[in-house]
Formats: structure tokens, C-alpha cells, sequence
């Protein structure tokens, strides 16, 4: 799993998934109920389909109800806003994401701020988001949370290490910031306005890469034995090849780092996984079932 260099997310992914499943049948067995969740897709983005795609397909395989709603890019901001409302007052809906990027035309935030609290299973919503940086107990946004537990599997306290995140977005960069600020880390966040990018990459024992720019750090960026989290997910061409590739150049950092996380393979399935374990969360509670301690799905 984590023996090797390689981070194998999609098998930590799977064994989190199946423990989800069987949290899920005791939680449907005790309260009749099975969670339900609602997926919101608006237009045409091909990424966001794909994703959409595998989010439902996941969601089936765990055994929760998944809800999709699919609608026209030309929707207006009040009818999705609608949309949300209705499905904030559904009680066969425990989770509720609308999937980025929406429509220029759209507001995100006030989308994201209408989903309510306790079924925002993305963690997006400001109450959340406070809690979060506040250490309260809250949902955390899937990605970083998916990295947080690769991290964590490997080192629990990060006492005495400094952590590099490169991309300031609210979606990864500022959440995982917060995640590894409660593990001790040392955290710098870096953006396209830092200076001395590499240099500060350089320092960096857990290298988060969330920018979006195919390959761009490159081994010279990389301190020995540093701990490196790929979240870049970018389509290119390579020899008239379409194929996924990360932020990291990964043939080039491969044997510097310690450890790596593959693309496609790395962090990509874990955010899943945490979608499915946020959903469980906030099922416990809509189905006013006390949350059994769920630590062993993720060791
Ligand atoms: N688009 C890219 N990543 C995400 C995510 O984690 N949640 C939502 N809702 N949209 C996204």
C-alpha cells in the first residue's frame, strides 16, 4: 500500500470504500434509512462529467442512494439556487455538491453558502469552512482530506516538518493548509505571485502540488527524501496520446522523493472516498444515530 515509493490511492481508496459500506449497511439496518446523495451538474464541462460520472458510479457501489441532477448551462443563478433549496429540505438527500466550475453567469459562492450546513458534504459552505480553521469539529472539503489521510499513514505528527503547498484555491490550497497546521506541519502557501517558487519548494519535507500546470515541478524543486502529494489532475497530448498527467514531473522527482503519488491513481480516487465518508457522517446525524468511532476506516 505504502510500502513502496508509490502512494497507491486507489487501493487505500477501495479499502476505505468497502469499510464505508459495511458502517453504511449497520447505519441502514439500525435506522431503516439509506443515505442519499445528491449530485448537481450544470453544463457541459467534460472534466465535470467524468467526475460526476465516477461520483455516482461510487456512490451506487457503496450502497447510498445517489440523486443526479443535470442541468442546462444556460440555468439561471435563482432556479439553481431553487434547486439547492429543495433538496436542503429533502429527507431522502443527506449530502448535497454542486459540482465546480458553474457558469461564468452564476454566483459559486452564494450556491455554495445556500447548501445547508449539515449537508454540505464538500465542506465549501463558510460555517464549515470557520470550523475548520477554527479546529471545531466539521466537514472538511474531499481533496485535502484525501491527502491528509495519504499524509497520515505515513506520519501522524508533523512536528518539526515544514509543509509546502503550491495553490492557494478554497477547494485544496486553503483547507489543506488548515489540515496540516492540526498535524503540527509547518506550513507555507505558495501561489504564481510567490518568489522563489522553487526555492521554497525546495525546503518543503511534504510537497503539496495544487496549481493546475502540467508537470511544473521538476526535480531541482525537490528536497531529498521530500514527501510529495500530486492533486494536479491535467489532460495533455503526448505522442498524438491523450493522457493524465500531474502537477509533478513525476519521472523526474520519482527518485529524489520518498514518497509519491501517482496520476491518475493518487489523490484522485481518495476524493471520492471522502465524499462517500462525509455522506456516511452526515447521515449518522440526519438519521439521529450516534457516529460510531470511524478512526479504523481510515488506518
Ligand atoms: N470541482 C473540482 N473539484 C471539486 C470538488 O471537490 N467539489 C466540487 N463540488 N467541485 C469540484
Amino acid at each position: 500500500m505504502v510500502d513502496n515509493k508509490v502512494i497507491d490511492g486507489k487501493l487505500i481508496s477501495s479499502e476505505i470504500r468497502e469499510k464505508i459500506k459495511i458502517f453504511g449497511e449497520e447505519l441502514k439496518k439500525k435506522s431503516g434509512k439509506t443515505p442519499g446523495l445528491a449530485v448537481v451538474l450544470v453544463g457541459e464541462n467534460p472534466a465535470s462529467k467524468v467526475y460526476v460520472k465516477n461520483k455516482t458510479e461510487k456512490t451506487k457501489e457503496v450502497g447510498f442512494n445517489s440523486i443526479e441532477h443535470k442541468l442546462e448551462e444556460s440555468v439561471s443563478e435563482n432556479e439553481l439556487l431553487k434547486l439547492v433549496n429543495k433538496l436542503n429540505n429533502d429527507e431522502n438527500v443527506q449530502g448535497i455538491l454542486v459540482q465546480l466550475p458553474l457558469p461564468k453567469h452564476i454566483n459559486s459562492e452564494k450556491v455554495l453558502d445556500s447548501i445547508k450546513p449539515e449537508k454540505d458534504v464538500d465542506g465549501f459552505h463558510a460555517q464549515n469552512v470557520g470550523k475548520l480553521w477554527s479546529g471545531l469539529n466539521s466537514l472538511v472539503p474531499c481533496t485535502p482530506l484525501g491527502c491528509s489521510i495519504l499524509v497520515k499513514k505515513l506520519a501522524s505528527d508533523l512536528s518539526g516538518k515544514h509543509a509546502v503547498i503550491i495553490g492557494r484555491s478554497n477547494i485544496v490550497g486553503k483547507p489543506m493548509a488548515a489540515l496540516l497546521l492540526s498535524m503540527n506541519a509547518t506550513v507555507t502557501i505558495c501561489h504564481s505571485r510567490t518568489k522563489s517558487l522553487a526555492d521554497v519548494c525546495k525546503d518543503a519535507d511534504i510537497l503539496v502540488a495544487a496549481v493546475g500546470i502540467p508537470e511544473m515541478v521538476k526535480s531541482d524543486w525537490v528536497k531529498k527524501d521530500a514527501i510529495i502529494i500530486d492533486v494536479g489532475i491535467n489532460r495533455i497530448e503526448r505522442n498524438e496520446k491523450k493522457i493524465l498527467v500531474g502537477d509533478v514531473d513525476y519521472q523526474d522527482c520519482f527518485e529524489k522523493c520518498k514518497m509519491i503519488t501517482p496520476v491518475p491513481g493518487g489523490v484522485g480516487p481518495m476524493t471520492i472516498a471522502c465524499l462517500l465518508l462525509n455522506t456516511l457522517l452526515t447521515s449518522y446525524s440526519q438519521f439521529n444515530q450516534e457516529a460510531p468511532d470511524l478512526t479504523s476506516i481510515l488506518e
